[in-house]
This record gives structure tokens, C-alpha cells and sequence, in this order.
């Protein structure tokens, strides 16, 4: 096979085989095929698309160009959730332990957070002793002991992906359905999981800024998922306005602590939390419906089960819980301020962008892939759309380790808010449910 012919023809807007889709990842996993051409045809896929059909073949090649999580001697089903990740989005920290304490097996594969987007990965590391790279055979273990554990990608996983997404960061590729579909997909399934749950994000925060096009990439991924024997079942969510009431990585745990304690009853981020994981018990067979799974779930809150058992992941990954049972023992920051209300009403607009820009220059994030994060800043209190406020109430908390750096942060909170005389509603945080 020739690698131009191939680009040649994904350019003139053709359908690829199998085999040529397979020669032309192996060959760039390989080197054989060098980054120009891979460049190119990532453009060629970008600008004509994939038919479902080719982007299973592209998701399973990735998949293949790595190894894959050996999981056959967890006996429990194993089940995960990928969120496409958002502002205050600590979802999998509450999720995975209660899904393990209603008899599921989740082995997470998290990402470090990037830009505005938080990461799963950063907020546990702001455990003390938190260890994210645990080996293979050790993640498997602390699957089978306690039912979950969440680590870093590691080198082995889908080399295919880390090439090429670097070179779609640079060619101008990366907002291609079929292309994120797989860079997604391939991760996923080559943790070696029975099932798995999406969340869809779509809003200011979010990679996908409209409705239809996190529709369209739900029901892509979806696709590919069943194709490859999976069960399946994806949310859109909204990420207009961040998820919770705080942003930054020690502050989400503290939040993710509290609600595993069933300190948030009925919010938006329980809410989501709990449909997702109920999707997960479903898919699971460990719930006949999801009505049944939140039942399950709410009394793994009530009896403390929940709490305990992300407790019982962390000493597995060799964190000082007293950290989590004092939660004034994570990293805090030297200067806490309030931004209050300029003027009485209520909130219209609480902006997840403008809010993931803050946290970002305080230092909570990272502006490249080597940047070192600050683990105490961030925001935290804050107030949501549809609130009534009065003029200087506070509206945020700012939590940060340098005047300058909260000043900087300032400019992006002002910018957050909006307040009006009538009353909003309250954005509806699950719009859609795509199984297929
Ligand atoms: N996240 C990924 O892992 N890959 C993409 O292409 C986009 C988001």
C-alpha cells in the first residue's frame, strides 16, 4: 500500500478500508509513516469525514497500536464513565466509590487537566501521598480489593493517540468528530471494560460549545462503542455554568468529600453524579432501572459506605487519609477573598469560562503540559444561575497565593456574573440521553 494514494483518496472524499486504515495507523505507530503524512490526513479526514463504519476501524486500530488492561480476573463487571470534561467537574471522585459499593469493578484511566479543564488526576494528587502511577498489576489489584482505582495514562496505552493528538494540536485537526471519537474511544476500551458511560458536556466551559455538536459527538461515540460489544449510554450535560460550588483542585475534594457524606442533597453536581452512576449500575445489571440505582446509591451515601470505600481507595494508593477526615489538613491558600454582588437581583449568567480562566491564573491549571499546578487556589461558593442575590452579597470566594495572580483572577470573575431584575431559570443539567 501507498500512504499518499490512501491520503489521495480520504482527500477526494472516498470511503478507506479496513486495511487501509489499519496499514496507515500501524505504519505511524511504527514511524514508517512519517508525521507529514499522518498530518495530512488527519486534514483529509477533518475536511470530508469518516462513515461510522471507518471510525470504529480507526478507534479499534488505536486501540491495538498499545497494549490493552488485562482484566480477565476481575470477576465483577467492569463498567467506567468518561466525562469531555469541564470547569468544577469532580464527578469521578464521587462516582467511581459508589459505584464500587453497589458491585461494580471501575478501573479509571483519568486525565492531568489542561487549559481551563480541570483533571481528575490533579485534584487526587492534592491528597497528600496520593499516588496516581500505580503499576498494572497493582491497579488491577486495587480493583479487585476495593472495586476501583483511578490512575494516569500510562506510556503503553494507544501510543497511536498520543502521536497523532499531538500533531492534531498543531495542524489545526483536533475539532474533527470522527478523530476525537477514536483519540476518546481507543483509551477507553483498551482499559478492558464490559460497559461505559459518557458524559457529554456542551457550553461556554465545555470542548463542545453547542448542543448539537456534543449531540453529534455523543451519538459518534456511542456508535463506536456498540460496534466494538460495549454497552453504552451517554449524557449531555450542561457546562455553561461551572458543575458544583467550587473550582480548583484541594477545594473539589473538599466538595467530592462533602457529598460523599451526603452533604449536597439535590444540586446540580449530585444530581449528574448520581444519573451517571445509575446509568452504570444499570448497564452493570447490578439495578433492574436507573430509579432503583439512586435509591441504591442514596442509602451508600446515608449508611457511610461511600465515603468510606474512596477512603479505602486512597490508603491503597498510599494518601494520608487523616487529610480526608480533616479536610483542613489539604493545602490551603495564603489570601481568601470574597467577590461580592455589585448590585441586587439575580444571577442570569455565571460564566464556566470565565470562572476555568480565574482558577487557571491563579495557578490551579495549566497553561502547558509541564506547567507545575497549585493545588490550594481556586474558587469556591459559588453562587449559580437563577440565585437571588443582594447587593454586596458575596457571589464567589477566591482562594490564591499572590496578590498579583489575584488580581489577574479578579478581572475574569468580574466578568463571570451577571445580574438582572428578573428571575432566570436555573439551567436544566441533564438535556439529553443517547443509548444508541
Ligand atoms: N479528548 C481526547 O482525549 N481526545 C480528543 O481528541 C479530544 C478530547
Amino acid at each position: 500500500m501507498v500512504p499518499q494514494w490512501i491520503i489521495e483518496k480520504k482527500r477526494d472524499g472516498n470511503i478507506l478500508t479496513d486495511e487501509e486504515i489499519r496499514f496507515f495507523i500501524n505504519g505511524f505507530t511504527a514511524g514508517t509513516i512519517p508525521d507529514y503524512q499522518m498530518a495530512a490526513m488527519a486534514m483529509a479526514i477533518y475536511l470530508k469525514g469518516m462513515t461510522p463504519e471507518e471510525t470504529a476501524v480507526l478507534t479499534d486500530a488505536m486501540m491495538r497500536s498499545g497494549a490493552m488492561v488485562d482484566t480477565s480476573s476481575v470477576e465483577l463487571p467492569l463498567v467506567d464513565k468518561h466525562s469531555t470534561g469541564g470547569i468544577g467537574d469532580k464527578v469521578s471522585i464521587i462516582l467511581a466509590p459508589l459505584a464500587a459499593c453497589a458491585g461494580l469493578a471501575v478501573p479509571m484511566i483519568s486525565g492531568r487537566g489542561l487549559g481551563i479543564t480541570g483533571g481528575t488526576l490533579d485534584k487526587l494528587e492534592s491528597i497528600p501521598g496520593f499516588n496516581v502511577n500505580l503499576s498494572e498489576e497493582a491497579f488491577i489489584e486495587t480493583v479487585k480489593t476495593c472495586g476501583f482505582s483511578m490512575i494516569g495514562q500510562t506510556g503503553e496505552i494507544a501510543p497511536a493517540d498520543k502521536k497523532l493528538y499531538a500533531l492534531r494540536d498543531v495542524t489545526g485537526t483536533v475539532a474533527s468528530i470522527p478523530l476525537i471519537t477514536a483519540s476518546i474511544m481507543c483509551k477507553k476500551m483498551a482499559e478492558g471494560i464490559d460497559s461505559l458511560v459518557l458524559d457529554v458536556k456542551y457550553g461556554a466551559g465545555a470542548f463542545m460549545k453547542t448542543l448539537d455538536d456534543a449531540t453529534t459527538l455523543a451519538e459518534s461515540m456511542v456508535r463506536v462503542g456498540k460496534a466494538m460489544n460495549k454497552g453504552m449510554v451517554a449524557l449531555i450535560t450542561d457546562m455553561n455554568q461551572p458543575l458544583g460550588r467550587t473550582a480548583g483542585n484541594a477545594l473539589e475534594i473538599i466538595e467530592s468529600m462533602e457529598c460523599l457524606q451526603g452533604q449536597h442533597a439535590d444540586d446540580d453536581l449530585m444530581n449528574i453524579t448520581l444519573a451517571l452512576t445509575a446509568e452504570m449500575l444499570v448497564l452493570g445489571k447490578t439495578a433492574a432501572t436507573v430509579e432503583d440505582a439512586r435509591e441504591i446509591l442514596l442509602g451508600h451515601i446515608a449508611s457511610g459506605a461511600a465515603f468510606a470505600k474512596f477512603k479505602e481507595m486512597a490508603v491503597l494508593h498510599g494518601a494520608d487519609v487523616t487529610a480526608l477526615d480533616d479536610l483542613g489538613k489539604l493545602p490551603k491558600a495564603s489570601i481568601v477573598t470574597a467577590y461580592e454582588a455589585p448590585a441586587a437581583g439575580y444571577l442570569t449568567r455565571v460564566d464556566a469560562e470565565s470562572i476555568g480562566r480565574a482558577v487557571l491564573v491563579l495557578g490551579g491549571g495549566r497553561q502547558k503540559t509541564d506547567d507545575v499546578i497549585d493545588y490550594a487556589v481556586g474558587t469556591s461558593g459559588l453562587a449559580k444561575i437563577g440565585d437571588q442575590v443582594a447587593a454586596g452579597q458575596p457571589l464567589v470566594t477566591v482562594h490564591a497565593n499572590s496578590p498579583d495572580k489575584l488580581a489577574q483572577a479578579m478581572t475574569y470573575i468580574e466578568k463571570a456574573f451577571e445580574i438582572a431584575p428578573e428571575p432566570a431559570a436555573a439551567p436544566v443539567p441533564i438535556v439529553a440521553r443517547i443509548t444508541g
